[in-house]
This record gives C-alpha cells, structure tokens and sequence, in this order.
C-alpha cells in the first residue's frame, strides 16, 4: 500500500531516498529551505548531478516545498535527512537537526513514524531530538508517534544503486509501531534487515565510515612504504584482499579520501570520544595519515620538476571521486592550494566539478583535457574512467589515483604509492 511520506532536507540522501520510494510507488513531498532547488524539483531537474537521478525525477512526481505543514502533517511516515556538518572545532553541528526538529514537533500528528537518516552521534536521537519533537508536539514518543534510526550507506555517484541494493538495513528502535511500518517500507529490499537499539544504529554509520577510512589510510601508509622499497602496492593489496577477513575492496592506495562524510565523520567520532575522555587513537591516525597524503604528490612532482614556480601544471580531476560534482573536502583543495602557494601556473580540468571549483579557485585557468595535457607536468587527482581515453604519450605524469593508460604511455610516470 502506498505511504505517504515526508522527506525533510533534498540534498542528496533525501532527495535520493524521496526518489527511490517514489519510484516503488509512494507518494512523497519534500521539504528543502533552499527556493532554488524546490523550483528545479518541482520542474522534475534535478540540482545535483547523481547518476540515474534525473530520470527518477522525470519518471515519478514528487512534490518539493518549503512548507513544514504541508509536508509534516497527514503523513506516515517523516525521514529526517538534514546536514550535520563539522563545526570549526570538529564536533557535530546540530543546528539544522535542531530547526527540523522544532518544525517537525509543531505540525506533527498522532501515529506518524519519524526516521533519523542523518548522521548522528550515539545518543543524538534520545537525547536531542525525542525530548525536542516532543516538547514542540506535546506529544509523547514511544505513544502517540515512534522514532527510529536508519542509517544511510550511499556512496555518492552511486546513491541510487546503493538505495535499490543495499548490502544491510539498519532498523534502530525501542517503543512504538514505527519498527512495523519501516519493517514493511523495506519488504522487497532482498538484504539482511538488522535491528539494533537506537544508539547502536547511530553508531553502526559512525563505526563503518571510520573503518572504511581507515582502511585507505592503512593502505595509503603500506603504499608509501612500498613506493620507497620499490613494489607496487596494488599487487600487496591484490594479494591480501583475497582473504575474506581482509576483503578486496577499498584498498586503492593514492593520495587519500575526502567527500562530505569520512571527513566530518572521522572528526566527530574523534570528538566525541575526547569529550568522554577516550583517545581514538587510531582514527585520529587516520585522519593524519589522510592529511599528509595528498601533498605526497607534490614531493613527487618536484622529483621532476626541482622549481615549480612559473611552471605550467595540468590537474586532470577536482572532484573528490568520480560521477560527482561534489569538491568537500577534496584532495585537489590542499593539493591545488599548495601549488599556487609555489607560484605554479595551473590548468585545471574536471567532467563535472568545475563549476563548484570555480566558487573556491576563481583565478585559475579551466579547460579542455587537451589543454592540461599540453604542460609541463600533469598531476592526476581523481579516477574519472575517461581519464583512461587521453593520450599521455610524452607527458610527465604524476599520479594519485592509478590511471592504467597513464601509466603505460606517459613519458616520465610517478603513482604516488606504486
Ligand atoms: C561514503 C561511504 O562509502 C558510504 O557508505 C556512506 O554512506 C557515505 O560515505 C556517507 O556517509 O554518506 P562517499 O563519501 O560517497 O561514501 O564516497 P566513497 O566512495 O566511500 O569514497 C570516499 C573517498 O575515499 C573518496 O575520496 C575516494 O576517492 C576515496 N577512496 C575510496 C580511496 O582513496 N580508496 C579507496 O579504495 C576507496
């Protein structure tokens, strides 16, 4: 039967997640702040490229407003979907939970099932949001509406992939009929559904994010021992993926992880733990790792290429992975700023984040792959596939991402861990 669901915040977990269950037949609203970007979903763009995402939007109609009422009231079910981005110091900012919460409580009804998607630190959900939503509703959570945790593991560029196939549901919960509706919204996902209490399910996503992290920084610190002993690391990490108890994936050695979750999360999680007086030591090491990683390439370049001031450098990628326009976090940010600290001319390029880059680096040149080919070395940041199609024959190449075609044309070639 079709539910009629709320999605609070349309970035690109809700809007996602709206599109999805919209696509499986159910009628969903969502609620942005942002004018700009209800306009676009309302006239079915989407306003983030996200594969597969546009012809969803086309397909299916959802309605976008900046209405609470319109969207909070009359609806089974709420999925709360809002940033939670670091604040200066590290730790979590809550003030669009915060807002949403107040908003929600104040045109909530009776029996509705609110969903935490958002990142949240263990504790956030009884703590924070429960007391709130009831003290603006002045209704009771457990009673009169349920509220659960569940978690989000999409990767970006492939968020609709992942929202069709999950690998795992996450259901954390404790009272009320919310366990039986969100039970039934995911019956004809064919995964394991794990149910866990609300504070696990928060610490589920924290725990998965800081060991993926890990794990690239693990293989980044074994590919800078390797690079110097002259192996390549992508045959170490071949070998050792093999064992189930390691398992291939996400041992791409480079010049690190960044995005608009392994960042923010690694730090609240370090954050959380100094505030109850446990060192996160590994994590924090991790982090570290990540943040001398991407400047590895410079050492590299400057093997070549002794002064680099003056010196014309192609960038080939901006974004911080391919079949994204997303740059947070990026490692073409340190490593571009470090270059123009040298006085180095750059030519940048990227299929899709150019325009995003702009608003940060508005002096450097932007064009065509072509282009960035013809300088006096090209550094290569993120993996996009048609990377592979270029001609690098005679180039001095420096690579942080392994582009195989790169590696077997260029002139002078360098990977950062192999
Ligand atoms: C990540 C997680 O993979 C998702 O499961 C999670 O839902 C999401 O964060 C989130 O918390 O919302 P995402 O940030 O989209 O997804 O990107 P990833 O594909 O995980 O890549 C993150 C970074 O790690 C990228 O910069 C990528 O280039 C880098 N990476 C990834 C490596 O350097 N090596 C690898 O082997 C894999």
């Amino acid at each position: 039967m079709p539910l009629n669901i709320g999605i609070v915040g349309a970035g690109y977990v809700g809007l996602v997640t709206g599109a999805c269950l919209s696509d499986i037949g159910h009628n969903v609203t969502c609620i942005d702040t942002d004018k700009k970007k209800i306009d676009l979903i309302n006239k079915k763009i989407t306003p983030i490229y996200e594969k597969e995402l546009a012809s969803l939007l086309k397909k299916n109609k959802i309605l976008a407003t900046n209405r609470y009422e319109k969207s909070i009231s009359n609806k089974d079910l709420i999925f709360i979907c809002v940033g939670t981005p670091s604040l200066e110091c590290g730790s979590q900012d809550l003030s669009y939970i915060k807002k949403t919460c107040k908003q929600i409580g104040k045109n909530l009804e009776n029996e509705t099932t609110i969903v935490m998607k958002s990142s949240v630190l263990p504790g956030t959900t009884e703590e924070i949001v429960t007391p709130l939503i009831e003290k603006h509703s002045k209704l009771v959570a457990g009673k009169d509406f349920s509220i659960l945790v569940n978690p989000e593991f999409l990767r970006e560029g492939n968020a609709v992939y992942d929202f069709k196939n999950p690998n795992r549901i996450i259901i954390g919960h404790n009272r009320g009929n919310g366990k039986k509706t969100l039970t039934e919204l995911y019956e004809g996902f064919d995964c394991p559904k794990v149910y866990t209490s609300i504070r696990a399910a928060e610490m589920i996503k924290y725990a998965s994010n800081a060991f993926l992290s890990t794990k690239i920084s693990f293989i980044n610190e074994i590919g800078n021992l390797c690079k110097k002993l002259n192996i390549d690391v992508y045959e170490v990490a071949n070998g050792m993926g093999h064992d189930p108890r390691i398992g291939p994936h996400f041992l791409n050695a480079g010049i690190g992880w960044g995005g608009s979750c392994f960042p923010k999360d690694t730090k609240a999680l370090i954050e959380k733990g100094k505030a109850l007086g446990v060192d996160l030591k590994i994590i924090e090491n991790a982090v570290k790792v990540n943040d001398l990683q991407p400047l590895k390439i410079i050492e590299l370049l400057k093997k070549h290429i002794k002064n680099i001031s003056g010196k014309e450098i192609g960038v080939l990628g901006l974004s911080f992975k391919p079949d994204t326009d997303d740059i947070r976090d990026s490692r073409s940010i340190p490593i571009i700023s470090k270059l123009i600290e040298e006085n180095a001319k750059i030519k940048a390029y990227d299929p899709k984040a150019i325009e995003n880059f702009k608003k940060l680096f508005p002096t450097i040149k932007y064009c065509k792959p072509e282009e960035v080919l013809d300088s006096d070395a090209v550094l290569i940041l993120t993996d996009w596939k048609e990377f592979e199609k270029l001609d690098y024959k005679g180039k001095i190449v420096i690579d942080g991402r392994r582009i195989q075609k790169a590696r077997n044309k260029s002139r002078i070639y360098e990977g950062v861990c192999w």
